[in-house]
Formats: structure tokens, C-alpha cells, sequence
């Protein structure tokens, strides 16, 4: 367990005071007990057992099929590699639009898992729920701009604010998150200025991925940042490192050592 003077936030509390004292927050998506471990050594601030763990992980077309059930057994995993990182569990679809006792029930379910906090897409219609987490103990983060688990309405994964009415509901969204005490926001694929502008207007902190560099934090999708990606990297998910080049190099090495010969080598066998 970290002390109060810890750097790092370990609470939905810390990531309000890192706005307020003008420091950044880094955040990206986990979803297994391997790179939890990895991530425990890192300075990153805050992990997300995103719904995304049914593409990145499972292969689906989209977040939709995330069940309950899968994020729970991510959440464990990664609750198991990194307890003392802040860990944020995304609600998986409709599981916060069926009333406001089967989302506690939800959340109950992921907070048990080791989650610190939930996320969930949007504010409309759900304003409830969010009032008793909160109310309940549990940190809420929102997710506002493009929220993938509308895909089906939005017709595809488009920015989103783009006009003025749109801007205007993205930014009314935002002030009745902070009012309804969520604890921050994820800004998904929305213009740069438009984040800008939800950032200086709220005191918790916007937590951005296709936002731009004025939120308050950045997340990214873990596989996206190694560079893990054979097909598709989208504009703003900058690859860090050459994660696929790397993978592929060592399995080529691995195959051409096994037929060689080479490998396993007698220093690797036991007498
Ligand atoms: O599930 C996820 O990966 C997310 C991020 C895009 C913020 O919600």
C-alpha cells in the first residue's frame, strides 16, 4: 500500500488534485495479469479494463459483445498483477441502462474484481445511476465524444463535435458529469479546440484519446502504444515502441534456433 506522500494517484481523489496542481495524467488500457505486472513497475497513473479488451483481446468488430462475466475476469487479472495501480473498469453495454439496482449490481461485480472505479458512455438517461454510485462509494469516470458502445447509432466510429449543436451537448454533458460528482471524463475523438475548452470549463480532469495535447491526461490503448498492430493504427494513437517488429523478430529466431538445431542448447537441458 502507498502512503499519502506517493507521486502517483491512487485514488479517483488523486486524479482531481493532479488537475488542480496542474500535473499531467497517464492512462492506458490493460486487460491481463502479464502486462498489469509490467505496468505495477511504470509511472503510469491509471490503468482501464476498457471494453475494448472484446476487440483488442477477443477479436470482435466492436465493444458490444464486452459481457459482464469478461470484464470481470479481465478486471481479476489485472487487479492481480497491479493492486496498488489505480484500476478503472469500463461497464460493459446496456449493463447501467436497466435501472439503477441492476448497475449497482454491476458495479458491486467489478469493484469485487479489484476495480477502484467504473466507467460508462454518456450522461443522458443514466443520470441516476450515476448519483448513486457516486453516492454509494463508487468513483464514476465518464466518457464523453465518441462512445464506442454507440457505434450502431452512429452509423461507424466518427469524431464527434464537430458542429455547434454537437460541441454545445458534448460540453453540457461534461458540466452535468462533474455535477453528478463523477470524478473525471474520458473525451474520445472530438476536435482539439472542443476539448480545450471542456478542460478549462470543468476542475476534474479530462482524460483524452483523439482530443488533442490540452486535456488534462492522455490514455491509449496499451496494444496500440507497443506498436502491436499489423493492419490498422488510427491517426491518433501514436505506436511508442515497434511491439509487432519485435514480436515477429523473435519468433523468427525462435523458429529458425528450433530447426537448426540450436535450440534448446545443453546449458537449456537438464542432465
Ligand atoms: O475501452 C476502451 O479502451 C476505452 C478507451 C478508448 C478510453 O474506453
Amino acid at each position: 500500500m502507498r502512503t499519502s506522500e506517493s507521486t502517483l494517484p491512487v485514488s479517483s481523489n488523486d486524479f482531481v488534485r493532479a488537475k488542480a496542481a496542474g500535473r499531467k495524467l497517464s492512462m492506458v488500457t490493460c486487460y491481463d495479469y502479464t502486462f498489469a505486472r509490467l505496468l505495477a513497475r511504470s509511472q503510469i497513473d491509471g490503468m482501464l479494463v476498457g471494453d475494448s479488451a472484446a476487440m483488442v483481446m477477443h477479436g470482435h468488430a466492436s465493444t458490444l459483445p464486452a459481457s459482464l462475466d469478461l470484464m470481470r475476469i479481465h478486471t481479476e487479472a489485472v487487479a492481480r498483477g497491479a493492486a496498488d495501480k489505480f484500476i478503472i473498469a469500463d461497464m460493459p453495454f446496456l449493463s447501467y441502462r436497466k435501472g439503477v439496482a441492476a448497475a449497482l449490481d454491476a458495479a458491486q461485480s467489478l469493484m469485487l474484481a479489484g476495480a477502484h472505479a467504473v466507467k460508462m458512455e454518456g450522461v443522458d438517461g443514466h443520470e441516476d445511476v450515476i448519483e448513486r454510485m457516486v453516492g454509494s462509494g463508487i468513483p464514476v469516470m465518464g466518457h464523453l465524444g465518441l462512445q464506442p458502445q454507440s457505434v450502431r447509432a452512429y452509423g461507424g466510429y466518427r469524431v464527434q463535435g464537430r458542429s455547434d449543436e454537437s460541441a454545445c451537448e458534448i460540453s453540457r454533458r461534461a458540466r452535468t458529469l462533474q455535477e453528478l460528482g463523477a470524478f473525471a471524463t474520458v473525451l474520445e475523438c472530438v476536435p482539439a479546440s472542443l476539448a480545450c475548452q471542456i478542460t478549462r470549463s470543468l476542475h476534474i480532469p479530462t482524460i483524452g484519446i483523439g482530443a488533442g495535447a490540452g486535456c488534462d491526461g492522455q490514455i491509449l490503448v496499451l496494444q496500440d502504444l507497443l506498436g502491436m498492430n499489423v493492419d490498422f493504427q488510427p491517426r491518433f494513437a501514436r505506436p511508442f515502441a515497434d511491439g509487432a517488429r519485435n514480436v515477429l523478430d523473435a519468433l523468427a529466431q525462435f523458429d529458425g534456433a528450433v530447426k537448426t538445431g540450436t535450440f534448446p542448447s545443453p546449458e537449456e537441458s537438464y542432465t
